[in-house]
């Protein structure tokens, strides 16, 4: 297993759009396995592939407390989703900035697991948020875009600088 680098906010490679998995074999498993490995290391709850700069269509999410809940989730989809709830949003490719996003209270999610085989899933809460939050990176889009253009021009700013500062 590996470490990835993850891509920072505003990489322009965040905004690729994921292609979906042709085949799940066992280059997309070590690939989940790195993806896991990196998410806990981090620590995340949650890891889209895009984020380490891999453009297919997997996250990774444990919300539970002892990273016990893995949950890898090839080519998923939201194809229900319900009722509102504001959570409190970070993101490992954004470190240190944290605000409010609104998003679906529940969402019923379909994906591939890592024989290749179809589940379903309902999700709410965190996990809800988590996989909205997961899927957007799919889609090239990251949370603070939701945020009003003053707002992603100062973590825009606070990201280069903290860039300047590290290099
Ligand atoms: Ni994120």
């Amino acid at each position: 297993m590996a470490l990835l680098p993850i891509l920072r906010y505003p990489d322009p490679r965040l905004h690729t759009k994921a292609q979906p998995v042709a085949k799940v074999d066992d280059a997309i498993r070590t690939l989940i396995a790195d993806m896991a490995e990196t998410m806990y290391e981090a620590p995340g709850i949650g890891l889209a592939a895009s984020q380490v700069n891999v453009h297919q269509r997997i996250v990774v999410i444990d919300v539970s407390e002892d990273k016990s809940g893995l949950l890898a989730l090839i080519n998923p989809e939201i194809i229900e989703r319900s009722g509102e709830q504001v959570c409190e949003e970070g993101c490992l490719s954004v470190p240190g900035i944290y605000d409010k996003v609104s998003r679906a209270e529940k969402v019923r999610v379909r994906a591939l697991n890592q024989q290749g085989e179809r589940f379903e899933f309902d999700a709410e809460g965190l996990l809800a948020v988590c996989v909205q939050h997961e899927l957007d990176h799919l889609d090239g889009k990251v949370f603070v875009e939701y945020l009003s253009a003053l707002k992603q021009n100062r973590i825009k700013g606070k990201l280069a600088k903290k860039a300047r500062i590290t290099a």
